[in-house]
C-alpha cells in the first residue's frame, strides 16, 4: 500500500462551473468556476501550498481555520486558498516561511 496522497475530482452526480485557466507558480493548470484554489491545485496533484523552513505544507483544515494553505494570489501575500475561489488566469505562487530566530 502507498502512503502517497493524493487528490481526484468526483465524476459523477456533480455539475461543474466553467472550464478556466490559472496559473500555479508560473505553470499553466485547468480548474472549473467555483472550485477554491485549494481544491483546484489538489485536483491537478500540487499538494504544498506554502513551506515553513523548507519544510512543505499544504491543506489542513479546508475550512479557513489553520492557515496551512496561505498562499501568495495575484501579488497579496498570505491568502487562505481553501476559502478563495480560483479565478480565470490568477496567478498563484508557493509562499515560502522562515522562523525568526
Ligand atoms: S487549510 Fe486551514 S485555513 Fe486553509
Amino acid at each position: 500500500m502507498s502512503d502517497e496522497v493524493r487528490a481526484v475530482r468526483l465524476n459523477s452526480g456533480i455539475r461543474r462551473g466553467e472550464q478556466i485557466e490559472f496559473y500555479f507558480d508560473g505553470q499553466p493548470l485547468k480548474a472549473f468556476k467555483g472550485e477554491t484554489i485549494a481544491a483546484a491545485l489538489m485536483a491537478s496533484g500540487h499538494m504544498v501550498a506554502r513551506t515553513m523552513d523548507s519544510q512543505p505544507l499544504g491543506v489542513y483544515c479546508n475550512i479557513g481555520i489553520c492557515h496551512s494553505c496561505l498562499m501568495t494570489v495575484n501579488g497579496v501575500r498570505s491568502i487562505r486558498t481553501c476559502r478563495t475561489p480560483v479565478s480565470q488566469g490568477c496567478q498563484v505562487e508557493t509562499q515560502h516561511f522562515e522562523r525568526t530566530k
